[in-house]
């Protein structure tokens, strides 16, 4: 059953896709709130994804984010953001299949820009470059599979990338 008639719009993508910013935009524009999983993860958690992954492994972090993603599918009316790796939860995934979502689409030379050094990312520890570029290379077909709107970020400004999200989703989200 769906608290609050499930969320309005859920963003998945890579790291450096820009979900968080994005999320804010569209969520603003639509007058409903702003969720971001990997932000609800710290909040119940008491701490950062980082000392999560460090502390209690990736895989706590992994059974954290299956449990806090179905919960706000459940609970959140407004526009949903997912960590990068979420959506490979098989879970996740069936539950994703009734939802509206929004798959934000990054090459790596934009992603590695926007990840800087990947401070505060645990999967980037190392060389950025090529842990994004696998991260991309492995999971764009999973984005793809699961979206419902493709909305390609390169060289764009996030107030852009909001506008097509909303005028893409407008006869659902209206
Ligand atoms: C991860 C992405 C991060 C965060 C965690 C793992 C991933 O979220 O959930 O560091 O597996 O891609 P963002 O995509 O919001 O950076």
């Amino acid at each position: 059953m769906s608290g609050a008639g499930g969320p309005r719009a859920v963003l998945i993508g890579t790291m450096g896709a820009g979900k968080t910013t994005v999320g804010r935009l569209v969520a603003a524009s639509l007058g409903v709130g702003f969720a971001d999983s990997d932000e609800l993860i710290e909040e119940q958690a008491g701490k950062s994804v980082q000392d999560i992954f460090v502390e209690d492994g990736e895989s706590a972090f992994r059974a954290l984010e299956r449990a806090t993603v179905a919960r706000a599918l459940d609970e959140h009316g407004g526009v949903l953001s997912l960590g990068g790796g979420a959506v490979l939860d098989p879970a996740t995934q069936a539950l994703l299949a009734s939802q509206q979502v929004v798959f934000l689409r990054v090459g790596l030379a934009d992603a590695v820009k926007r990840v800087g050094l990947g401070t505060g990312r645990p999967l980037l520890l190392g060389n950025v470059r090529a842990r994004v570029k696998q991260l991309l290379d492995e999971r764009t077909p999973v984005y793809e599979g699961l979206a419902r709107v493709v909305v390609d970020t390169d060289g764009r400004e996030p107030a852009v990338i909001a506008a097509e999200i909303l005028t893409a989703l407008q006869g659902d989200l209206a």
